[in-house]
């Protein structure tokens, strides 16, 4: 059930197709006090993001993109602004329902992958799922990352690419409403950078979920819906791309 203040949200295009918003955010603002000097990392920023889609927030370091992405992610706050996820206004969370957001319904991928040495690629996606609501088949999710035959490997048994997978696939398995990537081909080379980009691809195009990917790279703006372009904290262009091109054929 769509409420009423939720209804302008709504953007049709073309034909039929209408496209939901699951997350958008009002004039978010973020600043730090560096001694006498204030940071202003995030400006003014108000964007949304709909269901299904691939959406890549594009910017040169520095101009805010970790920022926005902690933020919606429940990771961090603003000083100023609104998130809101669905109907629920993230910004007014308590840290119990933070943790539930995060937990439940956000996915994260970072550049340098996060998962535990310790344990085994399985393990690592496992221990993801058993804190979320409604977790996919383990198994089936290693299959789908192309890890079917490495699921018992350690993360030191493991290419970077590969660790980039495991990684994917936790925050896939946990089922989540959005996938937030922060850089996630920052560590690798081109060609392992491509093959991590084509399975985000396929978790939005055939698992159907939203993907934001963040990164400095022009060229991977090609290949999503929409581009949101940011520079000094601040977007100041959303580009649609009519015809996003496949993965294979982004070149850097
Ligand atoms: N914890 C912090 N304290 C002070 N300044 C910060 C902090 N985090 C980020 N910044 C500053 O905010 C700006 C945006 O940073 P960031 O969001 O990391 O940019 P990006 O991810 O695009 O490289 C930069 O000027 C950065 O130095
Ligand atoms: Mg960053």
């Amino acid at each position: 059930m769509i409420k009423p203040e939720y209804c302008s949200d709504i953007a049709k295009t073309g034909g039929a197709m209408i496209k939901n918003v699951i997350l958008r955010t009002e004039n978010l603002s973020k600043s730090y006090q560096m001694g006498e000097i204030e940071v202003k990392a995030l400006i003014d920023t108000s964007f949304e993001i709909y269901e299904g889609e691939f959406v890549v927030i594009l910017g040169p370091s520095g101009s805010g993109k970790s920022t926005l992405l902690n933020i919606i992610g429940g990771m961090d706050t603003p000083t100023d602004g609104r998130v809101f996820m669905r109907e629920n206004e993230i910004t007014a969370f308590n840290e119990k329902q933070l943790t539930d957001y995060r937990r439940k319904k956000i996915g994260f991928v970072f550049q340098f992958y996060n998962i535990m040495a310790s344990l085994t690629a399985e393990e690592n996606v496992e221990l993801a799922t058993e804190i979320s609501e409604d977790p996919l088949d383990i198994g089936q999710v290693m299959i789908d990352v192309g890890l079917g035959e490495r699921r018992d490997h350690f993360p030191s048994q493991l290419s970077g690419g590969e660790q980039q997978r495991v990684s994917i696939a936790r925050a896939v398995a946990k089922n989540p409403e959005i996938l937030l990537c922060d850089e996630p081909t920052g560590a690798l080379d081109f060609t392992t950078g491509v093959t991590i980009l084509s399975l985000l691809k396929k978790v939005n195009r055939e698992m159907g979920k939203t993907v934001v990917v963040i990164t400095h790279n022009i060229s991977i703006g090609e290949m999503a819906d929409r581009v949101i372009k940011m520079h000094s904290g601040e977007i100041f262009e959303i580009l649609e791309n009519k015809n996003p091109i496949e993965p294979e054929r982004i070149q850097w």
